[in-house]
């Protein structure tokens, strides 16, 4: 018997070799969790300053309780919970698990405190690290399958919780570094641009079943596609500061009707972070404000700033399935710095910026692929229940694991959402 979780495939006889190797991905990806913390003071981790984001507190909580939940209740005989009320505390949004706390109001769960947080991430590690070592064959190929899941699922907390961390402190006029030795964005990011031209016709795109994917990436299916190019490089802060000083935001000609009325509803005028100090552009970083810099990728802008910027410099938004089929012809992998971290960011040396710059908003709405079904139970809530009214998202950016990324994978926010590492590549019709 085999349990397949996306693509990744495991047998019912678990080798001591392959127990080992699970138990130190996810020694791994929890230790990562928190490095990622050390930079914080402790009066940063109850911070939430708008509903959307998560205290850095919630996000070590949440994603301990993930592994409570999905592996050490069902199949740890004789786990003793950490706490009972931490089911409702750190429950996300999982329905068929129970009841949870109202997200916009995490930031004020002052208890428990950080220490206590901590606690109980040693707590289930300790637990989990024996449930790996002698897990019961015949179950072996479910824990195995759900672990893999949640180590991913830590790894999209690491990158939520740098750009979480990120909004949190801009909204403090002193406007504190996260990390203020991040390096100095100064490569040049930007050189020339130009078309990539793809013929189109059938193609196929989805997971094709090597290695770790998550449900919504599949099943692999066939597309039509017309003939189509995509920019070769992303839309730069230098490009995206001519729209802005051409009245782009003044002018409704470039922008869908929803964008429009959220644009005056908020008052934007620039991508978010930007502000005008003495007459220039400066933004905000996790290493603190810096110039803006106009070499780099725009970062930072919502679905309908890239839309009506895209319509304003005569192209348009790419679909999902032209970014996919393109990135597989190219044979482009998804293999990202080991040290992100910051937008801006300094563009690596020759690369066509396809991973790990900004995600890059696509003209797709996320829905099902054809075929796709959810799994059933609780984990069947992962991905599959917010298949309405967002986009999709493809490429990573600066603050994605590295390894986490890959040419199928769908990231997805809602068109208004700016806080997110997010920018654009220009696409046009042939
Ligand atoms: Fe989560």
């Amino acid at each position: 018997m085999t349990i397949r979780r996306g693509a990744t495939q495991f047998s019912e006889t678990a080798p001591a070799s392959l127990r080992a190797r699970l138990a130190t991905e996810y020694a791994t990806a929890r230790r990562a969790s928190e490095a990622l913390a050390q930079p914080l003071a402790v009066d940063d981790y109850g911070l939430q300053a708008m509903p959307e984001v998560s205290p850095a507190k919630w996000h070590l909580a949440h994603t301990t309780w993930f592994f409570e939940t999905f592996l050490l209740k069902p199949y740890r005989t004789g786990y003793q919970v950490f706490n009972p009320q931490f089911e409702y505390l750190f429950n996300s949004y999982y329905n068929q698990v129970g009841a949870q706390f109202p997200r916009p109001r995490r930031g004020l769960l002052s208890r428990p405190t950080v220490e206590e947080v901590f606690q109980y991430r040693a707590h289930v590690d300790a637990a989990l690290a024996a449930l790996l070592a002698d897990a019961p064959e015949p179950q072996w190929p479910e824990i195995a399958a759900r672990v893999t899941l949640g180590c991913q699922h830590e790894e999209q907390h690491q990158e939520l919780f740098l750009t979480d961390i990120k909004y949190n402190l801009s909204v403090n006029p002193l406007q504190p570094a996260y990390r203020a030795d991040l390096p100095s964005s100064a490569r040049d990011g930007g050189g020339a641009s130009g078309w990539i031209e793809q013929p189109g016709g059938i193609q196929e795109i989805g997971h094709d079943g090597a290695g770790f994917a998550f449900d919504n990436e599949g099943p692999r299916h066939r597309v039509l596609l017309p003939d189509y190019a995509l920019a070769a490089r992303l839309v730069t802060n230098g490009e995206y500061l001519a729209f802005i000083e051409a009245g782009g935001y003044r002018n409704p000609e470039f922008w869908l009707a929803d964008g429009w009325r959220v644009a005056q509803e908020c008052g934007w005028q620039a991508p978010l972070y930007w502000q005008q100090v003495d007459g220039r552009w400066r933004l905000f970083t996790l290493a603190g404000l810096r110039p803006v810099n106009e070499q780099e990728p725009v970062c930072h802008v919502s679905f309908y700033e890239a839309d009506a910027y895209a319509r304003w410099a005569g192209a348009r938004l790419p679909t999902e399935t032209e970014w996919e089929t393109l990135v597989r012809r190219a044979a482009v992998r998804g293999n990202l710095r080991e040290s992100g971290y910051l937008h801006p960011c300094p563009a690596r040396d020759g690369s066509a910026q396809w991973f790990g710059d900004v995600w890059e908003w696509t003209a797709s709405s996320y829905a099902p692929y054809p075929g796709y079904r959810p799994p059933a139970g609780a984990l069947g809530e992962y991905n599959g229940k917010f298949m309405v009214n967002q986009m999709v998202l493809r490429g990573g950016s600066c603050v994605t694991p590295a390894g986490h990324i890959r040419s199928s994978y769908r990231n997805f926010f809602y068109p208004a959402d700016r806080w997110q590492f997010s920018g654009l590549r220009l696409a046009q019709d042939r």
